[in-house]
């Protein structure tokens, strides 16, 4: 089956999918996006990531490509041409193709992309072997609440993570504190067992996945607080984990030099991807 995604008003065979060379995304990353799991041929949280899109249009000034009803039937006659199980979507605005010029051009339409990918639930045996996470300087913007498409620092940091065999890296503002992952929140678990998440603000993205665990481990009737932490805190945690919507919940066995725990994924965060995809599956719906 070859993937089709849509631009622009057509869908098309993904290979041929293409945008002018004078996007704004291209020349100035002036955009956003969000991506959404699939599971089992729904989408996983639409509501929050498409109220997430509005907010990340809103405060880039961007025009909505369209109102949220036909938005809605793009993701799925997209899921449907696609004919996607589980997987992610992944949408993308754009101020437009104009001349280049920095102010935003006049009378231009947003430009608009959606592609489809498949991806594989997690195993129990990968999940409990746990990532590596290294710990870097958070070199971004003020505005890390805004999901643009401007991801240098995230790439930057995913590829050093990569080359020391990690699977992310955990940013660090000034302060020693952890703000977040490269595309993910980040988590630990006291030595009390209480659940320990970033506050929300401009210094972190304002996960979905974050938001629906938070309010999963408190109908679990677990203790959670948003707060940030150390990263000396976190190498002395209990449990550490992230989460992001394709990484669902992702136990963390080591911190740079540091075993997490006792260097398998711990309970909570099991009990925690557990009621994610019980959640993503459905049941909670
Ligand atoms: N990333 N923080 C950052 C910097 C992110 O890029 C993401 C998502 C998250 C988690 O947000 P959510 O739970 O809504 O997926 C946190 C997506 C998955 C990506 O860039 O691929």
């Amino acid at each position: 089956m070859s993937r089709i995604a849509y631009v622009n008003g057509r869908y098309c065979p993904h290979r041929e999918a293409r945008v002018h060379v004078e996007d704004r995304g291209y020349q100035f990353a002036d955009g956003v996006y969000e991506v959404v799991l699939v599971c089992r041929g729904a989408m996983v949280d639409e509501a929050p990531h498409l109220d997430r899109l509005d907010r990340s249009l809103a405060e880039m000034r961007i025009r909505p490509p369209m109102a949220r009803g036909p938005l809605k039937l793009v993701l799925r006659e997209v899921l449907r041409r696609n004919r996607l199980c589980d997987g992610l979507i992944y949408l993308q605005v754009t101020r437009g193709v104009a001349r280049r010029d920095h102010p935003f051009p006049a009378g231009v339409a947003p430009a608009f992309v959606v592609t489809a990918k498949r991806l594989a639930l997690p195993d129990q045996e990968g999940s409990l072997a746990g990532i590596s996470v290294i710990t870097i300087p958070d070199i971004r913007w003020k505005r890390c609440d805004i999901k643009t498409i401007s991801l240098i620092p995230n790439v930057l940091g995913k590829q050093m993570a990569r080359e020391s065999g990690a699977g992310e890296a955990w940013q660090v503002a000034e302060d020693g504190t952890v703000t977040e992952g490269t595309s993910t929140n980040a988590w630990i678990v006291t030595g009390e067992g209480e659940l320990v998440t970033r506050e929300t603000g401009q210094a972190i993205l304002a996960g979905v996945t974050r938001a629906r665990v938070i309010a999963l481990a408190r109908a679990h009737g677990l203790t959670l607080h948003e707060r940030s932490f150390t990263v000396e805190e976190a190498k002395s945690a209990r449990e550490a984990f992230l989460t992001s919507a394709t990484s669902f919940v992702k136990p963390i066995t080591r911190i740079d030099d540091r075993v997490v725990g006792n260097g398998i994924a711990g309970s909570f965060s099991m009990q925690l991807l557990e009621a994610y995809l019980d959640h993503a599956r459905g049941g909670a719906a």
